[in-house]
Order: C-alpha cells, then structure tokens, then sequence
C-alpha cells in the first residue's frame, strides 16, 4: 500500500509547519531552555485537530535530538502504565545522556470515570526532569484533564488559514507531478476546515484521478455525507429489524443531532397511518428529553437510549412497511438552525465554563446570569480576571461584549488574561529540573503571609490552588 501522505509529507523541520506560528515559536524557545538545562513546565498543546498538535512535538524532538517516548490511547488509562513508562522516562536521562521528550497524546480520550489515568499524569508530570509535551482536542471534557492548564504552560491551536494549507497542498501536487485545479485546491482546502491532516488524505484520494478539478473536489464530502443519511433513514423506515436498524445507524458515524432533526422531518412523510406517526413521535419526543438531561446535567450516557429511541425506537412504531418511494427531505429546521446552532452552542460552552466554577448548570447560568457578566465585562479589569479564571475563548469574550472577536479590545483582554494564565502556570522551582544555583541562595521557605501563592513544596492538591487563585483574581 501506499504511504498515506501524512506521512509522505510530514513536516521536515519548523519551516515546513503551517499556521500556529506563535505556538510553534515559543515551544522552540521552551525546548532551548531545557536544551540550556533549565527545567521547564509541560507544554499543553489542545485544540484544532489535525492543525499539527503531535507533529510539533516530534518537530521539536527531532530539532534538539531527544528521543521520543509517546503514551496514548488505552495506555493513558492505565495508572500503572503511566508511573511506570511515564515515571521512568521522566526521570532518568537515557543511555547516551540525551533527553527524552515525553509526549502524551490525546489525553482527552480519557473519559470522567478514568480518573487513575488523568491523577496519575498530573503526578508524574510535577516531578518530571525530562521535557513533557502532552496534547488533547478538547481540555474542557474532563475536570482532571482541564486541571492541566495549571501545571502547564498552555497552547491552543487554532484553525489553520485556508489559504496556508491551499499553498501547501499545490507544493505537494507539483512534487507529485499531478496537474491541478487552482479553484479546486482551494475549494478543498477550505473545505478542510482548518485540518490538514483532513486535507492530506483528501488529496490523497483525488491524486488518484490524476487531475484534480472542481468537480472531483465537490464529489467528496456533501455527497458521501448525504448517502451514508439516506442509508440510515431507508433503515429506519422501511425497516422492521431492531438489530439491522441499530448495525446501520451505528455504522454511519451521523451524530445524533443529524438523526433526530432528519427523522423529525421525515416521519409525517414516510408514515402514512396516525397511528405509526404518533407512536414515532412519541419515542422522538422520549429521545429529545434524554437530550436535554444529556445537555443539562452532561449525562453523556442518556446519548445511547437518545438515539436508540430516535432510530430503532422510530424504526419499530410503524404497523406495516409502505412500499412506496417517497425521497427522503432535508430537514427544513436544521438549516434554520444551523444559523443560530454555532450561538445557542457558544452560549451552553461560556453556561459550562463559568458553571464549572460558580457550581451551577449550564443551563442556568445562561438562563440567569450571563446578562450578570455582561455587566461586569464592562468593567476592563474584571473582564480580564473572567477571562483567565474561565478560560474564555475570543469568541466567548466576544459575545459578553456585545463584540466581534477580532476588535482591539478582545484582542488586548486576550492577552492580558494570557498573562494571567502564563503566571499562574510558571514552575514552581522545587517542581522541575536540576538544581539551579539560586536555588541554593536564600531562605529555603517562603515568607508566611504571602498570600494565596504561598504553599508547602509537595502541596499537590491543585483544586486548593485554583482556590486561591480565584480570590487573586477580582
Ligand atoms: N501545521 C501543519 N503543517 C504541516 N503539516 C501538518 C500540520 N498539521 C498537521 N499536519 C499534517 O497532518 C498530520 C496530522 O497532524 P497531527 O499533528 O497528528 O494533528 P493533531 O495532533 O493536531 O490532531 C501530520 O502527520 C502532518 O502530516
Ligand atoms: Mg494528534
């Protein structure tokens, strides 16, 4: 088989790596400091997936000679794998007394219940002498994982330009020697999203025709998209077999927003009988209140009877299969929707971060308190000290301003809660590396009275410095 090409093209140095120019600026000053031998904290690269999170950490690894010790998956669950390769890695120098970067990947792929894996990392990373790079899509699933901000010193990745990927992939046609579309590799760039991982093997699969037009571009996504739907929605309605029904819907990956408004749209048209219409909305509408507790109360385990219910559920209320073609409707609402989904998303986001802290639903901090932080954002300070206590997005900060996210005035809170954040995260001097000599000067406590800041060495308990830190912040 042929290499898939990101591979073929993985970055061969900094120069090659698109976007995220900053992020990939300052960890190459990190790893120059601990080239130097001063220990730094873990950096924590989250965010878009496929913008180059893994393959900055091999970029670095490569560039400073280190070797690479890298932990995902199902080994990141496991406490005793992680002491024991991570805790091992961490400390000892390896046999030619090079470093090692120690890269835990995708540790977002730890759920709520894997709690020994995400304690365990924070554990092993605080004692660690050996530089850490650990990486994640989404930092805000799990609380032990989102604790990382505070230890280490974090990066999020943002969507990749359009254009940068749209340059890079006419590099790569014109090495392959594959004649090309202009509109067309922009037109697949663009539709990558910000992911050039998705990109590459996009591109990949086109280079087989040996031309890349529009059309070859337009023949991807939407249309494989939409027949992988229309296969799950013949499953339901036509079909009479809860185990066909559940094999179809499990094996298309439509999420379950897509499934429920589709078969919404469809049940009045493809049921003929009241009866089968009302019994199919009645588990829709049993479907839709396991949503909302899933969204209320992130019971991301309610989403197995949710679609259970849309799709074998809906599947099973009819009393006889119609034989005849009706063609299945896009749904209506869903394009409506969409116009106000990325909105009502912002919203339940900015409801959970500021509830995870004031412990409250997100539900109701939306409902009653954002026009509360609306006021306070007027006040500049205040607006900065929310911003790094929830970690806030441009886009979230944005909206508290009545904004748009690209203004000076996000812009300069942004960077001022990024202080914040920076400071709070800074090491600890007991924490990593090799003894300094200042280390050896002065008083070897603190002053007691120092405020929140001043703690024992070996105070591992972080939710007691977060503490602290909040009443730091107003
Ligand atoms: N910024 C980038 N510049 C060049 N190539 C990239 C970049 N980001 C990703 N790639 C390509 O996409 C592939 C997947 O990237 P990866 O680092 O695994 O993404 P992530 O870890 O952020 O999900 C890499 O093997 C590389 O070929
Ligand atoms: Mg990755």
């Amino acid at each position: 088989m042929q290499d898939f090409w990101t591979e073929k093209f993985f970055p061969k140095g900094a120069e090659e790596f698109i976007g995220n120019t900053e992020i990939v600026e300052k960890s190459f000053e990190w790893a120059k400091k601990w080239a130097k031998g001063s220990g730094q904290p873990p950096l924590l690269f989250w965010g878009q997936s496929g913008a180059g999170k893994t393959c900055l950490a091999y970029l670095i690894a490569r560039q400073f000679n280190w070797g690479i010790v890298e932990l995902n998956g199902s080994m990141l669950r496991s406490k005793e794998v992680i002491e024991r390769v991570a805790g091992a890695a961490l400390q000892s120098a390896s046999i030619t007394g090079s470093k090692r970067l120690l890269l835990l990947d995708e540790v977002d792929a730890l759920t709520r219940n894997d709690r020994g894996g995400a304690k365990a990392i924070l554990s092993v990373i605080k004692e660690s002498r050996n530089p850490v790079v650990i990486t994640a899509n989404d930092i805000f699933s799990n609380r032990d994982i989102s604790q990382l901000r505070f230890v280490c010193r974090a990066f999020e990745f943002k969507k990749i330009n359009y254009l940068s990927i749209a340059k890079r992939l006419r590099e790569i046609l014109e090495l392959e020697k594959i004649p090309f579309d202009e509109d067309a590799v922009k037109e697949l760039a663009q539709n990558s999203s910000g992911d050039m991982r998705s990109a590459l093997l996009d591109l990949q699969t086109l280079s087989l025709s040996k031309n890349i037009s529009m059309q070859d571009v337009a023949s991807l996504s939407p249309r494989e998209r939409q027949q992988k739907v229309f296969s799950v929605m013949k499953a339901i309605f036509k079909g009479t077999d809860f185990a066909q029904v559940r094999e179809a819907r499990s094996q298309s990956d439509l999420s379950n927003d897509m499934l429920f408004n589709w078969v919404e749209e469809n049940i009045p048209r493809q049921y003929s009988s009241a009866n089968d219409v009302a019994l199919a909305f009645d588990r829709l509408s049993r479907a839709d209140v396991f949503n909302g507790r899933i969204f209320n109360k992130q019971h991301w385990g309610f989403l197995r009877y949710s679609t259970e219910l849309a799709a074998e559920g809906v599947a099973l209320s009819k009393s006889s299969v119609s034989n005849d073609f009706v063609m299945y409707q896009f749904p209506g609402l869903l394009s409506m929707l969409s116009r106000t989904s990325s909105l009502r998303a912002l919203k339940r986001e900015l409801g959970s971060k500021i509830g995870a802290k004031t412990h409250s639903s997100s539900r109701e901090v939306v409902s009653n308190d954002l026009p509360f932080f609306k006021m306070v954002f007027a006040d500049k300070k205040k607006a900065v000290g929310c911003t790094a206590l929830f970690g806030l997005t441009e886009k979230e900060v944005a909206f508290l301003l009545d904004t748009k996210p690209e203004t000076k005035k996000v812009q300069s809170i942004m960077e001022e809660s990024q202080k914040i954040i920076d400071e709070r995260a800074r090491p600890k001097r007991f924490f990593y590396g090799p003894v300094q000599e200042e280390d050896l000067q002065g008083p070897l406590h603190e002053e007691p009275g120092e405020g929140p800041e001043s703690r024992e060495a070996g105070d591992t308990d972080l939710r007691e410095e977060e503490k602290g830190k909040q009443t730091r912040l107003f």
